[in-house]
């Protein structure tokens, strides 16, 4: 077996800022955190690590750690501020720089072209519920393809559309903050058919590129009182609604009343067969109970799972800082079920870290997150167990390099490897990122 590589992940709205730099046009992001109450802290991404100015520095990190890929993403804004039309080379020029400069000190350069920063003028014109915006990303990322084509070999289409189309179109809590259930069943399946169509345009510019997608997918665990029919369902739109079409080019039964009224003849065939090989984001497993209706708990839970029967998460202790409880086991069943199901195709661990509060100094002032050193460990042999067992998993990608801005909970909840200045914006690399940086080079399993 090929020893599993090692590498750390960021996407661009979560560490760029820049936000008006070099033609960049405004994002549902950008719109989004504008508006009252959406995030926890009241911030946004607009200059957030100031990584498209400290590009060398992230790079630097990145060297120092020894890893062998580098997962981040391409802001759509940047490349065609209104979401199509002519390309803005200036901001292809910031990729092409990142590109090259990683490839000059061995780091392969591993790009998702969709981590959720959508042209604004595209979500006017109806975003993801919006069959166009998946053509649109089509003529995207041939048009990355055509630039970067020549020296990136593994291209990823979305991130996580289970976010994009639920918690963005159903729960709201997401850009673009819609809470409209039909819109959300709509999104997911214009979210496929574009990471189809993204594969096809990459690979007619890059022949040999290997086009992959990335889904958070969790096992889903009952508790002894849940509702069978809830669990089912649960599981259909975080997992099923991904793998079923990729593999058998169809939806979950439970799920196609919602999504058949925007499937086109000719979709799931373009969809099937359609992942050169896929990410899993695993950070916890998802535990059911049943719902007690009318509480804020089964509110919360059914939104971003529309037409659900009552249920409610019961996540166990420990916990992480963002309340996700701590499961490696998780890790292991989740890539022994999803390479069951996509038989011959290959994995890769595209995201897994924790987001800790960080309290604990070293003597010389560094944060030292033995908390998240321990999760780390755990679910890297939680990896290597699932490869032992037959998971063909090639790379193991850590969130994050930096601590960044997380979305709707702005900087508060951390995951970085490297701590940065709310302030300066300077890096420190945490306890966790010597760990990292010896597990890495050793490649060693955790044995006591
Ligand atoms: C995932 C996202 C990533 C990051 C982690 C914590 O859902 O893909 O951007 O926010 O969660």
């Amino acid at each position: 077996m090929e020893p599993l590589g090692h590498g750390v992940a960021t996407s661009s709205y979560q560490i760029e800022g820049a936000v008006t730099a070099d033609g960049r046009g405004p994002s549902i992001w950008d719109t989004f955190c504008a508006l009252p109450g959406t995030v926890a802290d009241g911030t946004n991404g607009s200059i957030a690590c100031n990584s498209y100015s400290r590009l060398d520095d992230d790079v630097a990190l990145i060297e120092g750690l020894g890893v062998s890929a580098y997962r981040f993403s391409i802001a759509w804004p940047r490349i065609q501020p209104t979401g199509s039309g002519a390309v803005e080379s200036r901001g292809l020029d910031y990729y092409d720089r990142l590109v090259d400069a990683l490839l000059s000190r061995g780091i392969r350069p591993f790009p998702t072209l969709y981590h959720w920063d959508l042209p604004q003028a595209l979500e006017d014109a109806g975003g993801w519920p919006a069959r166009d915006t998946a053509l649109r990303f089509g003529d995207y990322a041939g048009h990355v393809a055509a630039r970067l084509g020549d020296r990136v070999a593994s291209w990823a289409t979305m991130n996580e559309p289970w976010c994009t189309a639920f918690l963005g179109y159903a729960a709201g809590i997401h850009a673009p903050g819609r809470r409209e259930p039909d819109a959300a069943y709509a999104a997911a399946h214009h979210l496929l058919l574009g990471h189809a169509l993204g594969r096809d345009a990459v690979r007619a510019a890059v022949p040999a590129a290997e086009v992959g997608i990335v889904l958070n997918l969790a096992p889903v665990r009952a508790e002894d009182d849940a509702d069978p029919a809830a669990v089912a369902f649960v599981d259909a739109v975080q997992n099923g609604i991904w793998l079923d079409p990729l593999v058998d080019g169809r939806y979950p039964d439970v799920l196609a009343p919602y999504t058949s009224p925007v499937v086109q003849d000719g979709d799931l065939a373009a969809v099937q067969g359609s992942a050169d090989w896929v990410g899993v984001n695993y950070y916890t497993p998802f535990r059911i109970g049943r719902g007690d209706a009318g509480t804020r708990a089964v509110g919360q839970a059914t939104a971003a799972y529309p037409y659900a029967p009552p249920f409610v998460f019961l996540p166990r202790r420990p916990r992480t800082d963002m309340g996700w409880e701590v499961d490696a086991t998780g890790m292991t069943e989740v890539l022994l079920a999803t390479a069951r199901r996509l038989r011959d195709v290959p994995l890769r661990v595209t995201e897994n870290g924790a987001a800790f509060a960080d309290g604990q100094r070293t003597a010389d002032g560094r944060v030292d997150d033995q908390d998240r050193i321990a999760f780390l460990r755990d679910h890297l042999d939680a990896v290597e167990q699932a490869r032992q067992a037959g998971a063909p998993v090639l790379d193991y990608l850590a969130w994050s390099l930096l601590d960044n801005f997380e979305w709707a909970e702005g900087y508060r909840k951390t995951f970085g490897l490297v701590a940065v200045d709310p302030h300066t914006r300077d890096r420190t690399p945490k306890a966790s990122y010597a760990w990292y940086a010896e597990r890495a080079r050793s490649g060693r399993p955790h044995t006591d």
